[in-house]
């Protein structure tokens, strides 16, 4: 089957109100009814889920959150489980975000998170990607050591169509003119598959989607779409910007 490809919006702690988020989720909305061979996550920060899950919205729009815990239940101060972002409406979860990593999340958590998404029914965008790119390629071990760490010990059928969002930390932010190329995106894309592979299995890293991440604007998301060899994007600062975004969406659809 034709794997669809998939652009997932992370709003950070933004925006500051509930009002505000509703308006820029109205016109991305609009701007996804458009679009014929591409699916939309929006995680918005955990208090707006609920909200947006009771708004109409077209089929190819879903609602993710940006965190998980690393625990099913219980006396975890200031967690939110997988389970509850089922139950308000939350179909996805980002899990091992580079800015998770930095407040002191280990990658035992990240596995832990990821394994508790696979239970709960609540579909992962695992980010991996390396901080700095030197010129002796350590960052192809930091990569394959993350997806190991991250995937080992895990059900093979739950990795069937796993996300891997690849985001390199140094590319985080930025503009568009910071973002990786396409050309280092498409190295990067077959990288990972021959990782998951090597980890896992051929078929299973034949039916992986690779999203890339790191300052995705609209200028110049089609080469990394077109060239890059990748199944969408994941961003975060355009997309609070509907017509940004808008435009980011209509790259990708481009791609069949
Ligand atoms: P950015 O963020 O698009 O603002 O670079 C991406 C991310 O952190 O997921």
């Amino acid at each position: 089957m034709k794997k669809r490809n998939l652009v997932v919006a992370n709003w950070k702690m933004n925006p500051e109100t509930l009002e505000k988020a509703k308006e820029i989720f109205n016109e991305i909305r609009s701007a996804s009814k458009k679009l014929k061979n591409t699916d939309v996550v929006i995680c918005p920060p955990f208090p707006f889920i609920n909200s947006f899950a009771k708004l109409n919205r077209p089929k190819n729009v879903f609602i993710g959150a940006q965190n998980v815990a690393s625990q099913f239940k219980g006396a975890f101060t200031g967690e939110v489980s997988a389970e509850m972002i089922k139950n308000v409406g939350g179909d996805f979860s980002i899990i091992g975000h580079s800015e998770r990593v930095a407040m002191g999340e280990i990658g035992e958590t990240v596995r832990q998170k990821l394994a508790i998404a696979f239970d709960c029914g609540l579909i992962p965008v695992l980010c991996v990607g390396e901080k700095e790119r030197d010129k002796d390629g350590n960052y192809l071990t930091v990569i394959k050591n993350q997806i190991k760490e991250y995937i080992s010990g895990l059900q093979k059928r739950n990795l069937v169509g796993l996300i891997i969002a690849y985001e390199p930390v140094w590319a985080i932010g930025k503009s568009y003119r910071d973002a990786m190329n396409a050309t280092d995106v498409h190295e990067m894309t077959l990288i990972i598959k021959k990782i998951v592979s090597e980890l896992v299995g051929k078929d299973i890293a034949a039916g992986i989607k690779i999203l890339y991440g790191g300052s995705v604007e609209a200028e110049g998301a089609l080469p990394i779409m077109e060239l890059g060899n990748v199944d969408g994007f994941l961003v975060g600062h355009a997309s609070l910007n509907p017509e940004e975004f808008s435009a980011i969406l209509k790259a990708t659809d481009m791609k069949r």
